[in-house]
């Protein structure tokens, strides 16, 4: 396994996001709760972008397209396609229960560095 430089530090103010490629995965940087967290680029729902996510207070983000919630740090599932109400439920259905694939990120040198090269996401699964 290999660290990948990616953006400055300085680039990544608070609650400010930025994908960056790391080896042939896109991630998605956050800077949260005082942190930088490097998640998939996509939600496991339906695969759509969840850069515009919502960040909550206990640091998770929210999927903008139905909802879903997940730890910025293990990726565990807070909620699963809940919206639109009473649809949410059947949108939810369409696709089986995913943790979002979260990687290691570190910052040396004033960069922020990822480690893709894991096969599996580091959450655990459900
Ligand atoms: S694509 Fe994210 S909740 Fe459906």
């Amino acid at each position: 396994m290999a660290w990948e430089k990616t953006i400055s530090e300085s680039e990544l103010s608070a609650g400010a996001r930025k994908v960056v490629k790391v080896g042939e995965k896109n991630v998605l940087l956050v800077r949260h709760c005082d942190k930088i967290f490097a998640i998939s680029s996509t939600c496991p729902h339906w695969g759509l972008p969840l850069e515009l996510g919502r960040l909550t207070d206990d640091c998770g983000i929210v999927c903008p397209w139905h909802r879903s919630g997940f730890d910025l740090a293990t990726g565990d599932v807070k909620a699963w396609a809940p919206w639109p109400p009473g649809l949410g439920v059947v949108l939810g259905a369409t696709s089986r229960q995913k943790v979002l694939s979260t990687y290691p990120v570190k910052v040396e040198d004033g960069s922020v560095w990822v480690m893709t090269e894991q096969a599996e996401p580091t959450a655990s699964k459900k």
